[in-house]
Parts: C-alpha cells; structure tokens; sequence
C-alpha cells in the first residue's frame, strides 16, 4: 500500500470531505501525491467520493481500530494482552502463525483494520470490508500438545456467545462446531467465524492461532459475493458498535475461559455449550465431504466436542472439519 494512503484514510475516517489541499499541507506533500494515494485506497475496495471543489471523502464515518482502546476495554485482563493493530494485512492467521514461530509472546492479538486475504474454514476465504468487520487472531500457548486441544474451537465461539450477549446481543448462538448465528426474519444468519491453526507436536507444548471474523456490517455488494444468508452486529443491534470495545471483550473473555479449557478440557463446557446450540436436539442436514447429504437429528456434543447425530443407521459420531450442518427446518 502507498504509504500516505492509511494516513489519509485515518483523516478521511471521520466521513466529511477533506480537500485535497488540506490534505497535501497536513503531509506536506504535492496534490498529486495525495490523489496516488487516494487511487491506492481505491485497489483495496474502499470507495472514496471526489467530488470537485470540495474533495475527499469516504461514503460513511468508521472508527479505526486502536490499540490502547482496545486494551483498554479488556478491563481487569488488559496486563495479559499484546494487542498491535496493522493497517492491512492479508491475513491475520498467516502473519501471527508466522510471528508465533519467530517465538512472539503468549496472548498477542493481531487486528486488522483492513484484510485482504482472510483465510476461512474449510478452505474458503473470509471476505471482509474496511469498517465493516472486525478480523483478529489471537495466539494462546498451551502446555499440552495438539492432541489436548480437541473442543478448543468449541470453547471459543462459547466465549465469543458470552461477550455478544453482554453486549446485549441475547439472541447469537452456536453452530456446532464453531459458527455464530442469529435467526432474523425466520432465517439463520452467520454473524461470525473461527478459524483456528495449530502449531508444535502432538505431545506438546502447542500454540494455536485462534482467527475470528465478526461482520458488523455487510454491503450489499459484499452480501453477493457470500454463499450463505450473512448479517452484521451492527444491523442486528440497530446501532454502530465500536469494534474496539467489542474487541476488548472478546479478549477478557476469551482470556477467562481459555483458561479454564487449559485447566479442565472440554468436558468442563460440555453442557453449557449445548445450552448455546441453535440445532440442539433439531432435525439437521449433514453435508459430507463426498457430497453426500444425510438427514439427522442432533443428540448433542460428545466430552471432546464431537457433534452425536442420530441418523437412520444409528448414533454417529462427527469431527470438526468432516461435515457441514445445515439446519433440516
Ligand atoms: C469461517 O470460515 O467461518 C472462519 C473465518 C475466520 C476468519 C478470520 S478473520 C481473522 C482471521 N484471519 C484469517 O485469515 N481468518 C480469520
């Protein structure tokens, strides 16, 4: 990216016009050097209005992202993170899988204000909008090794529930293994993911970079290029949410109950998880990875966190990244 072109788009954050005079003394810089950089801003899909004789301006105020506030709304756990904001990344799993090997600290969280490349489950991507959502990864160092950490996503889109619901989002729930929905207008929406990525031996120690996109806002040109009915937290609460605070709460609690999974297992949330399960005891559709679609009825998440369906050859048994649920209703 242009270097002056995050700059000028913290300027233009504020969503009134600047001119581009203003802009070239504020960086001591020529016009033209600020219209390359606004043309940079352009590559990345932002859209920015230039309108003659009054200048620049993005189509809608956005907070940016910032560090210190985000610490910050990490309230009692704000000594345990390392937060660092990066103004473009592609994707924050990649950078942070790579820090993680170069030995950066246990807790460090890496947020993008914009992400060109995010990485999905199952091989797909995660396509998100300056503003418009909210994509960190989290690094958390366990003792044990890999094969300890089975539920571990499970107990992170439970920590993630519990952070919406404080926020007064009371109707977000789960989908196994680790989706976060909202029923609007009759339809399961997704508001969010995890991707998680392991690092270290199966016996141990291990660290697992822990992705999570959160939509705040989805546009209609983005809605298109998704496959599934998606919603942003900011329509579901009928207010903008200031993704800093959302952050810092995601973090605190993130922080208590990775923790507690070090300590207890999955076993611990078992229950609890369930009682957050949108499909819990519903009539779902299992999509396998052959293409094959059977029809179920979900039983209940097993102690490390497989998903028991009874289906018409009996009780079985899925792992996270085997099957796809979709809701039979
Ligand atoms: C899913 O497929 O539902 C998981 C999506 C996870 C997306 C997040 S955005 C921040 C982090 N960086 C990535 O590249 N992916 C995760």
């Amino acid at each position: 990216m242009n270097k002056l072109a995050f700059p000028i788009l913290a300027v233009l954050a504020d969503g009134k016009f600047h001119s581009g005079e203003a802009l070239a003394q504020r960086f001591g810089v020529t016009r033209a050097t600020v219209y390359n950089a606004i043309q940079s801003v352009e590559t990345l899909g932002i859209t920015v209005f230039s309108v003659r004789g009054r200048g620049y301006r993005l189509p809608k105020a956005v907070t940016l992202l910032d560090a210190d506030s985000i610490v910050q709304a990490c309230g009692e756990y704000a000594p345990w993170f390392h937060v660092q904001v990066l103004a473009q990344v592609d994707s924050t799993n990649r950078y942070l899988m790579q820090e993680s090997a170069r030995g950066v600290a246990h807790a460090t969280c890496v947020a993008a204000q914009i992400q060109t490349a995010g990485r999905g489950r199952r091989g797909r991507s995660w396509v998100s909008q300056l503003g418009g959502s909210l994509t960190f990864s989290l690094l958390w160092r366990f003792q044990c090794g890999a094969a300890g950490l089975s539920g571990l996503s499970l107990v992170v889109g439970l920590a993630l529930v519990r952070a919406l619901h404080e926020q007064g989002l009371t109707e977000v729930q789960l989908k196994w293994p680790n989706d976060l929905l909202v029923k609007h207008q009759g339809q399961w929406h997704k508001l969010g993911g995890i991707l998680i990525e392991l690092q270290g031996d199966m016996e141990g120690p291990s660290a697992a970079v822990i992705g999570i996109g959160l939509n705040l806002e989805i546009e209609p040109g983005m809605r298109q290029s998704i496959d599934q009915p998606v919603l942003g937290l900011n329509e579901l609460c009928g207010r903008s949410m200031d993704p800093n605070r959302l952050l810092g709460h995601c973090l605190s609690q993130l922080a208590v109950h990775l923790n507690q999974f070090a300590e207890h297992g999955f076993a611990y949330f078992q229950q609890t998880w369930m009682h957050y399960h949108a499909f819990h005891q519903q009539a779902v559709n299992l999509h396998l990875a052959n293409g094959q679609v059977v029809p179920g009825q979900v039983l209940g998440v097993a102690e490390e966190g497989s998903l028991l369906v009874e289906t018409a050859s009996g009780q079985q048994r899925f792992n996270a990244g085997e099957i796809s649920v979709r809701s039979a209703a």
